[in-house]
C-alpha cells in the first residue's frame, strides 16, 4: 500500500482523490494538509506539515501557490517524492520545483490528464509529417469562470509543435486585431469562454481539401485525479529527478 500525503485535500481535487482512494486498493490517504482541517475522509488533516507523524511514501499536491512553500519544504527534509499539481506557481517557486528535483523526486506538469499528454504527442507526430503543407491551428473552450486566457494547456500544445519545429512559429492570438492573409509561419491559438465547459482542446491541420483535428474534452475534473493518482504510483520509489507526464507515459 502506498501512503499519500494529500496537500490541498478539502478543496475540489482534493475531494475528487480522497474518493478515488478510497476505491484504490494499491493506495491510501495516509494524512492530509490543509488551512481547513475538517476531516470528511477518515485520515486526520493537519494544518501545519511540521505536525503529521503518519508515515508517507509520496505527496501529491493540489493546493494553492500560498502552500506550495511548506509542503515543498516537507518533500525535501523528509525526502519524500512529489507530485506538484498546484498551478500558478510563481518564477521562484519554478526555479524550486527544478532545484528540488536534484535532491528528491518531483513530478510536475500543468496538466495531469492522461489524454491531454496523449495529444501533445499526437500533435507532435502529426507536425512531422504534415508541417510543411498543413497550417496548424489550436482552439480552447472552458467555462466562464476562467480568467487567464489562452489555457495553460492550449500555450503548453503549442510549445510542443513549436519546439518539433525548431521554435520558428509565431503565435497569433485570435485574428481581429490584423487585416491580412495567415502567414505559413503562424500557429493560430483561439479561446472560446461558455457555460460549464471543463476543458476542451483541438489542434486542426488544414491542408488542401482536408482537415485533420486531433480533439480532447475533459468532462470533468475526475481526469486530472486519475492522472495524479496514476503518477502516485509511478513515482513510488523512484530516484531523484524531475519526472513529468510525457515521461510516465513514454515509460508505462
Ligand atoms: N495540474 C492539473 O492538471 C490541475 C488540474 C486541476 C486543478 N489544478 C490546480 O490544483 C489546485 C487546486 O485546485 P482545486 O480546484 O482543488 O482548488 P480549490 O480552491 O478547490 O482547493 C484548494 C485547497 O487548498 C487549500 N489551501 C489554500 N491555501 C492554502 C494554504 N496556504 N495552506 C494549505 N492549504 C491551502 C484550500 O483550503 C483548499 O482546500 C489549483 O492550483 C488548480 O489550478 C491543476
Amino acid at each position: 500500500m502506498i501512503n499519500i500525503l494529500l496537500s490541498g485535500c478539502n478543496g475540489k481535487m482534493g475531494k475528487i482523490i480522497s474518493t478515488l482512494a478510497s476505491e484504490d486498493g494499491e493506495i491510501k490517504i495516509a494524512a492530509g494538509y490543509d488551512i481547513n482541517t475538517v476531516s470528511e475522509f477518515g485520515y486526520k488533516v493537519y494544518d501545519n506539515p511540521d505536525n503529521i507523524s503518519e508515515e508517507i511514501d509520496v505527496i501529491i499536491d493540489f493546493s494553492h501557490p500560498a502552500a506550495f512553500d511548506s509542503v515543498m519544504e516537507f518533500a525535501l527534509r523528509k525526502e519524500i517524492p512529489i507530485i506538484v499539481c498546484t498551478t500558478g506557481l510563481s518564477k521562484e517557486q519554478l526555479d524550486c520545483v527544478s532545484e528540488s528535483a536534484k535532491k528528491i523526486p518531483v513530478f510536475y506538469s500543468a496538466n495531469m490528464s492522461i489524454g491531454i499528454n496523449l495529444i501533445i504527442q499526437l500533435a507532435k507526430t502529426a507536425t512531422k509529417l504534415l508541417a510543411d503543407k498543413f497550417d496548424i491551428e489550436i482552439i480552447e473552450k472552458h467555462h466562464n469562470q476562467k480568467i487567464d486566457a489562452p489555457s495553460g494547456t492550449a500555450l503548453a500544445i503549442a510549445d510542443e509543435i513549436n519546439a518539433e519545429l525548431e521554435n520558428t512559429m509565431n503565435f497569433v492570438y485570435d485574428r481581429h486585431s490584423v487585416r491580412k492573409k495567415r502567414d505559413k509561419k503562424e500557429i493560430g491559438i483561439h479561446a472560446i469562454r461558455g457555460g460549464t465547459i471543463v476543458g476542451e482542446h483541438d489542434v486542426l491541420f488544414a491542408g488542401n481539401d482536408e482537415i485533420i483535428t486531433i480533439s480532447h474534452s475533459a468532462r470533468s475534473k475526475e481526469v486530472f485525479a486519475v492522472g495524479a493518482i496514476k503518477a502516485a504510483k509511478y513515482m513510488y520509489g523512484k530516484p531523484a529527478g524531475m519526472y513529468n507526464m510525457n515521461k510516465m507515459i513514454e515509460e508505462l
